[in-house]
């Protein structure tokens, strides 16, 4: 048993869900004289990695931003390297994810990725539906500002004239996940750059400085115990 695993037992607020904005893959590489691209291979590394620590430490929802609707501006080749590495990283962990009675979830317009992408994820997600483990939510040409968009569009078509806030969450992306507890963005960008714009009213926000591939399961653990001392008020008096 790991050290941290012995450790965990001492938190008294597990969050249910964490989302992490994985940034600063190019970075990292640069600074070990790297292209770009090998920061990306070994993002996906890190991203394996911590899948497996949130489920260590109890999390019930871990989700990815990996691929948003505004990165489609950065260059051709950076991209179609993205979404291969994305492509063999379903591919190469579904059966382990099924063992692991993890459930794989995708939140954005995965609509308009190409059909290789669409038929790997929808297998993904489908076989690994019946699972009642961790959740492994991946926001793949996802934008918050679109999401809500979307929504309203949705519920216009649907007749509603008035909507409450369930009718709206209900309309969203992540109609069937709790709003992140906890936000992780590294890299030391102190930004949300269009993720989970709505679910995001409450949760705790963490901007830790290392790159993604960098960040390891110690420094997750280095959030929780400071997530333990945050006072989650929601408006009211302490
Ligand atoms: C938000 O910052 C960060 C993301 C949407 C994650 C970006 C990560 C990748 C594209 C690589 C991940 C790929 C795999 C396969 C793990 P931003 O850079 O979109 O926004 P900003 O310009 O405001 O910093």
């Amino acid at each position: 048993m790991s050290i941290l695993s012995k450790k965990q037992k001492s938190f008294s607020k597990i969050p249910t869900h964490i989302a992490f904005i994985v940034d600063g893959n190019g970075r990292w590489a640069k600074k070990y004289g790297m292209p770009r691209n090998y920061g990306h291979k070994c993002g996906v590394d890190a991203i394996k990695k911590i899948i497996d620590s949130c489920s260590k430490f109890g999390i019930k929802v871990a989700s990815f931003f990996i691929f948003s609707t505004e990165n489609w501006a950065r260059p051709k080749d950076e991209v179609d390297y993205i979404f291969q590495l994305a492509k063999d990283m379903f591919e190469k962990t579904l059966s382990e994810y099924k063992e692991k009675n993890y459930r794989i979830h995708v939140i954005g317009e995965v609509s308009k990725l190409d059909s290789e992408m669409q038929e790997i994820i929808s297998k993904a997600v489908t076989e690994t539906q019946d699972n009642d483990g961790m959740i492994v939510n991946f926001a793949i040409n996802y934008g918050g500002r679109d999401e809500i968009v979307r929504a309203c569009n949705s519920l216009i078509k649907s007749g509603k004239e008035e909507v409450t806030k369930q009718d709206f969450e209900q309309a969203l992306y992540t109609c069937k996940l709790p709003d992140p507890d906890i936000v992780i963005r590294t890299s030391g960008e102190i930004r949300i750059s269009n993720f989970m714009l709505y679910q995001m009213a409450y949760s705790e926000l963490f901007f830790p400085k290392k790159y993604w591939p960098d960040f390891k399961e110690k420094d997750l653990y280095k959030v929780l115990i400071e997530y333990q001392g945050r006072d989650r008020r929601y408006g009211k008096l302490a």
